[in-house]
């Protein structure tokens, strides 16, 4: 274990907001040991900045960890050429100019789709009846399972996200997340011999024509699906309860003072919808004054990178004018997010402004009623809203 100082936290006071207990330890312990998490927590930008790109001391691959026994080993659990090679093998399907030419209409006829039954109701919950549907949707066409109900997409997603972290070993949640990876194993074989026949630009088929072995393409698109579904919802959801509670700043985006771009960026580093990520200690290390032995577990707070006072004035507050470039919320080393492209055009190209341009005077039912969680993935649990019906 490494020599890190220790750092409490209430686990529950740390779902709910992990905020101030983030901000205490970039001022006190910068690099810390969480016996509520046993791991040794990194959280101030710079320092994950550098050690992301380390990955011979801090690897992605970790052989018996939860995500490589239920789902296979993916592209995100490898490191160096190994990890490089697949990637390249992934990445065509979901490129900006993929994006560009292929999935940005399509992410345009979901929106479309699901405003026009959604306009005429009046008021509705938005994580439920829009961001997550787009999401998944979207989803379906990004990995070329179109077989597949969106319902399924999203309860999949989450049973493989809640399998891996059931680090107590519950078995209702393993049994769930086996029958997630069955249904989209299912799914892969039924859409097979269809992308074989004619090949497209989903992640299936540019896998299989890139000549991936089968196991490592269930692996990837699994991957896919437990990382690609629940973010961009979040984001969805994020920016527009974000913009709501700030009319101000919605006004000068409204006005062309500052663009959807901007309140997608800021969102993500506000609240970043995947707020850690881990590795393990593959050799002794020594960081800042800190030992790492071999295995040890750690996590890059990415949410809390992005509050770094460092870099971000104010960091609490949400304002869309200010400069993120500096901001970390799709990962700082050779994992970075492979969908980074796809997320943005998804939410802030599409999802957010034909959302209030349809919904011209939309507005929160209650400020108060809306409910968000979560510090590893961290995202609103519903977003209650009205108009006036057209
Ligand atoms: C707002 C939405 C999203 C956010 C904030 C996000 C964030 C991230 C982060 C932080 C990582 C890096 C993890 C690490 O360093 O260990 C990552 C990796 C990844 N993401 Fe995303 N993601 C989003 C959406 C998506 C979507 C829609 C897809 C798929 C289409 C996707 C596919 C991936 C893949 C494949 C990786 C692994 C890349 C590699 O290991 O080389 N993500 N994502």
């Amino acid at each position: 274990m490494s020599n890190a100082p220790h750092f409490s936290i209430d686990v529950d006071t740390f779902w709910n907001d992990p905020y101030p207990h983030l901000r205490q330890m970039r001022a006190d312990a910068p690099i810390a040991y969480v016996p509520q998490l046993s791991a040794t927590v990194f959280t101030r930008r710079d320092d994950i900045f550098t050690c992301e790109k380390n990955v011979a001391v801090f690897s992605s691959d970790q052989p018996g960890g939860l995500m490589n026994v239920l789902m296979g080993q993916n592209l995100m659990r490898k490191d160096g050429d190994e990890h490089l090679a697949e990637r390249r093998q992934y990445y065509p399907a979901v490129s900006a100019r993929a994006v560009r030419s292929v999935w940005q209409a399509q992410f345009e006829d979901h929106a479309k789709g699901l405003l026009d039954a959604l306009e005429p109701k009046g008021s509705a919950d938005l994580v439920e009846q829009y961001a997550m549907p787009l999401s998944a949707q979207s989803l379906k066409s990004l990995t070329g399972l179109t077989n597949m109900r969106f319902e399924d997409m999203d309860a999949w997603s989450q049973a493989m996200i809640d399998g891996i972290s059931n680090y107590h070993g519950d078995a209702e949640t393993e049994q769930r997340c086996h029958k997630a990876t069955a249904g989209i194993d299912a799914a892969i074989d039924d859409m097979l011999p269809v992308v074989r026949k004619r090949p497209d630009t989903s992640l299936l088929s540019v896998m299989l024509e890139a000549g991936m072995p089968i196991d490592n393409i269930r692996a990837n698109i699994k991957l896919t699906i437990s990382g690609g579904q629940n973010e961009p919802r979040d984001a969805i959801a994020g920016c527009i309860w974000a913009l709501l509670s700030h009319p101000e700043q919605l006004e000068q985006v409204r006005r062309g003072a500052a663009g959807w771009g901007q309140a997608f960026d800021e969102y993500c580093r506000w609240i970043s919808p995947i707020g850690m990520s881990p590795r393990r200690v593959a050799m002794h290390h020594e960081f800042e004054g800190v030992q790492f032995e071999p295995d040890d577990r750690v996590f890059f707070m990415f949410g809390s990178a992005n509050r770094d006072e460092a870099y971000f004035d104010d960091p609490d507050a949400f304002r869309i004018t200010r400069d993120t470039q500096k901001s970390i919320p799709f990962g700082a080393g050779p994992h970075f997010c492979a969908g980074a492209a796809a997320s943005r055009a998804l939410v802030a190209d599409v999802a957010v402004p034909r959302l209030f341009e349809r919904l011209g005077d939309l507005r929160l039912d209650d400020s108060s009623a809306v409910k968000i969680g979560g510090w590893a993935f961290r995202g609103l649990l519903n977003l209650p809203a009205n108009w006036t019906r057209s």
